[in-house]
């Protein structure tokens, strides 16, 4: 039996992501909750066969710590996406906490044994956010927590085999590294299996599109809206991975932002980048992320650069959610 819950089910990503979820044969349960449309979404989705429950709740009667019970994947897609007013990710940082922090304390009272998948933007600064809320409630467990990236590696799949029009998307594996930003998105397309077969300058046009990704799709929306299908799309195929280790498929690879110390390999590799939270490509386990799976290898020296650039912006972007995590459990009373 998994369980899944997704908190932000009524929005431009939930909502899809949810009609993903119903539709595998992976979920058996799966909780809905949103402060609006989320009863609407699952009664939508229950007209249509798939996962064995649906149920949609509000924070009306306890829905929140309802939706929660018993999950075994919470799925963090809640708050706002990249509008006209607020593009960066930065800027997006303190409007998501306040809701995400509210939702990462449910979450430790209810079911801190849960994976968190967290898939609010601004990622790289929400989920050491979330963790370091969780250090203080006394629940933290590093395997568990992830910063959802595999929108970036959906984009280099597709990207590169749009360009050399050869290779079938899903026939290559291609990682993605750093953090989701264009500042911290870093793809390694020279360790592509199999091989890329363009390069130059094709090659470093596919590198920009795949780090920008984001602008193209708000470009493209008028600036109206972010990304929010290919993310409900990308959330799925991670949470389906997870799915699978839970059901005792183990050994499954996925690149995710992750709180290196703690999980096995994880110290090697935040002493090789010097920074405490990654993307890097994580062996999927019962118990959550198994082991960082390698160092970063032989990289090209445009890859290095990127690397180089990505660790100073997550720096920030780190200390950015750990300084409102500590300030806000300095003031609040810890559950
Ligand atoms: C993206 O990379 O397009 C998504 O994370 C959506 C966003 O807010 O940018």
């Amino acid at each position: 039996m998994v369980k899944i819950a997704v908190l932000g089910a009524g929005g431009g990503v939930g909502a899809p992501l949810s009609l993903l979820l119903r539709l595998s044969p992976l979920v058996d349960d799966l909780a809905l909750y949103d402060r609006h449309r989320a009863p609407g979404v699952a009664v939508d989705l229950s007209h249509i066969p798939g996962a064995r429950n649906v149920h949609g709740y509000t924070a009306a009667d306890a829905g929140l710590a309802r939706a929660l019970r018993d999950a075994d994947i919470v799925l963090v897609v809640a708050g706002a996406g990249a509008t006209p007013a607020v593009t960066s990710r930065e800027a997006l940082f303190e409007a998501n906490a306040r809701v995400v922090r509210d939702l990462a304390g449910e979450y430790a009272r209810v079911c801190p044994r849960a994976m968190m998948l967290v898939v609010t933007n601004p990622v790289n600064a929400i989920v050491p956010f979330v963790a370091e809320l969780l250090k203080g409630y006394g629940v933290f467990d590093a395997g568990r927590l992830f910063g959802v990236t595999t929108l970036d590696v959906v984009r280099a799949e597709t990207f590169l085999a749009e360009a050399e029009r050869y290779v079938k998307v899903g026939e290559r594996r291609v990682d993605v590294v750093g953090g989701h930003s264009p500042q911290t998105t870093v793809p390694l397309l020279s360790q592509a299996r199999p091989a890329a077969r363009v390069g130059g300058g094709v090659l470093e046009g596919v590198v920009n599109r795949i780090r920008f990704g984001g602008r193209e799709v708000v470009n493209a929306k008028e600036r109206s809206g972010a990304a929010t299908l290919s993310t409900a799309y990308a959330t799925f195929r991670f949470t389906e991975a997870v799915c699978e280790a839970l059901r005792g498929q183990e050994g499954g690879v996925q690149c995710a932002y992750v709180h290196l110390r703690g999980i096995e390999g994880g110290d090697e590799m935040a002493e090789a980048v010097g920074v405490e939270y990654f993307a890097v490509p994580v062996e999927l386990a019962g118990h959550g992320a198994g082991r960082v799976v390698k160092s970063l290898g032989t990289i090209s020296s445009n890859e290095q650069t990127l690397i180089d650039m990505a660790i100073t912006a997550l720096r920030e972007n780190i200390q950015t959610g750990v300084d409102a995590a500590r300030d806000y459990l300095s003031h609040e009373k810890v559950i």
